[in-house]
């Protein structure tokens, strides 16, 4: 790159939220992105990465798809493979969808309705294919009759998914869920044919549908993606395609990642782990660097989870106790303060869904650092006036620096924590997230986080709420085990809900109600600080994954 191009200005700071920077449609070139680790799958059924998801956008059509568009349309999804949106009938039940004419796999292949619902099905092989989300599997499966996957039960065996023709699919759920279309546009929808199905071992060569195709994957240093020859422009309406050809340079440690995309050497991280301290501490003297760097929010809430089934946290004044005490603005700088830890709140829902709302159920002060007599007064409404003896569940790190501000927070008022850290590695699967773990260190406080896995209150509050979602064996991810009728109640009826507004009330409604049994202590919305390289045309934040549209971009040098 030369000098010249290195010194110019950039679009501004946070100029790719909301709004394309630098869009161009100029096609050719290579795109050349960075990343600290590896993908955990190219087996579109077993990835959860979210840059990974990103990523499957370049390589795979799913039935629907979030649109290219950097506003609150982005949240919607679109249809991609299939020519409409599902057509719900039976209450929601029942969900149809119909294939575009003339998509072909990468080995020239045409894509029928068999091959999406064999995806569905390889979804139903947990034990071959790990790895990915599983949400069709409860709505699909029979639970009498339950199905173990194409290896293990054949190609018939899954019968709620219907393909009455080579381009219609039928799902029959055994319960509604009014946002089927976005399950649909998750990577492990997308078509897999059951003749280049290599189980285990199908991510290692996996068959595409995108305008791009895996040229070369070598495990842990580069992964170099080619145009693929059978993607058709024309039945494409999500995908510009602009590079001829997507190189991620894989292995570096963080600081050295901020170096090299500084240097101009990569035009984004593709990881979007966010720029580290010391390049961060280079923005503030430097106008150019800040005009390239963008600080969104991921639509992750960092949260301290409350125990009820360890005492004294059963008695729902001492929750309301700790929420009251909280220091927010000590918690906050925990977190890495307002640029690159988050912006503060009092309620659940990220703030780009139809249900945010103002709540602020338990103040901490006109200055935020807590409300130590409305604390007191909830402790001793406990019986407890004098605090009490309690341990916090966390893991060494930045979860480490909030449950420490914790600590420092609620002591004020005599509740004495110690600290246990479990391991980082196995937390959400094993710690955080297997009640057993819970119990047996006795945990009545959890630092944590959490962010959808698709953009709606469903997506983002279900599995944190819902008592049917409580998982005994882990991967939990409803900590306090709440099991509220009535919200469980209120969630049933959202999913039947097709009027989007009358849905938007219901989840406000169980917002509230779980703010009432203060188990969730919100902390921050997440944010990260995210540099856009010169080279790199057609850049925006995507709504619904908080981070670059990598299959929007293109370059500027398109030799
Ligand atoms: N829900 C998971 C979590 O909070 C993953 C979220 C991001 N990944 C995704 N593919 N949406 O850790």
């Amino acid at each position: 790159m030369s000098d010249a191009t290195n010194l110019r200005e950039g679009a501004g700071w946070n100029a790719a939220v909301g709004a394309v920077v630098a869009p161009s449609g100029r096609r050719g070139g290579t795109l050349r992105l960075v990343s600290s680790a590896d993908v955990d799958s190219l087996d579109p059924a077993r990835t959860y990465y979210v840059w990974v998801w990103l990523l499957q956008r370049l390589l795979n059509r799913t039935l629907m798809a979030y649109p290219t568009d950097p506003g609150p349309a982005g949240l919607v999804p679109v249809p991609d493979l299939a020519e409409g949106p599902g057509v719900a009938s039976d209450g929601n039940r029942t969900w149809t969808y119909r294939l575009r004419e003339g998509v072909r796999f990468d080995d020239g292949t045409p894509v029928t309705s068999a091959d999406v619902r064999y995806a569905v099905q390889r979804i139903f092989a947990q034990d071959v294919l790990p790895g990915g989300p599983t949400y069709l599997v409860p709505l699909l499966d029979d639970p009498d009759r339950p199905y173990a996957g194409p290896y293990r039960d054949g190609e018939d065996g899954l019968p709620s998914v219907l393909t009455p023709d080579a381009r219609t699919i039928v799902f029959r759920l055994r319960t509604p869920f009014s946002d089927f279309d976005h399950l649909m546009a998750q990577p492990c929808v997308s078509p897999v044919p059951r003749h280049a199905d290599t189980g285990a071992r199908y991510g290692e060569d996996p068959r595409c549908t995108g305008p791009y195709r895996v040229a070369e994957h070598r495990a842990g240093s580069r992964l170099l993606l080619e145009r693929n020859p059978h993607w058709d422009r024309a039945t494409d309406p999500v995908r510009p395609a602009l590079p001829d050809r997507v190189d991620v340079a894989i292995g570096f440690d963080p600081d050295e990642m901020d170096e090299r995309l500084i240097a101009g050497e990569f035009d984004i991280n593709l990881e979007g782990r966010g720029l580290q301290h010391a390049a961060q501490d280079r923005l503030a003297g430097d106008p150019v660097l800040r005009s390239r760097t963008d600080n969104p929010k991921t639509s992750f809430l960092h949260f301290v989870s409350l125990q009820p089934h360890i005492p004294p946290f059963d008695n729902v004044h001492v929750r309301r106790a700790v929420h009251h005490a909280a220091d927010k603005i000590l918690l906050q700088e925990a977190r890495g303060g307002p640029v690159t830890g988050g912006d503060l709140t009092t309620a659940l829902f990220p703030p780009g869904l139809p249900s945010h709302q103002a709540l602020d159920r338990y103040p901490t002060g006109p200055d935020l650092r807590g409300d130590l007599d409305a604390a007191r007064a909830e402790l001793e409404a406990a019986g407890l006036p004098d605090g009490f003896d309690a341990v916090i569940g966390t893991q060494r790190g930045k979860f480490r620096l909030v449950a420490d501000a914790v600590v420092e927070s609620v002591a004020r008022v005599g509740i004495r924590l110690t600290v246990k850290e479990l391991d980082v590695a196995t937390y959400f699967s094993q710690g955080a997230g297997s009640p057993e773990t819970i119990r047996k260190h006795g945990l009545g406080m959890i630092v944590t986080d959490w962010g959808a896995d698709f953009p709606t209150e469903y997506g983002f509050l279900a599995p944190l709420v819902d008592g049917r979602l409580i998982r005994p064996g882990g991967g939990n991810w409803n900590i306090a085990e709440l099991d509220d009728p009535k919200i469980n109640e209120l969630i049933d009826t959202g999913l039947h809900t097709a009027d989007p507004a009358a849905r938007t009330e219901l989840w406000r409604e169980v917002e509230r109600r779980v703010m009432d049994h203060a188990v969730i202590l919100p902390l921050v919305h997440d944010k990260t600080l995210h540099y856009r390289g010169p080279r790199a045309t057609d850049v925006f934040v995507h709504p619904a994954f908080g981070l670059y549209d990598i299959q929007a971009m293109g370059v500027t040098d398109t030799r």
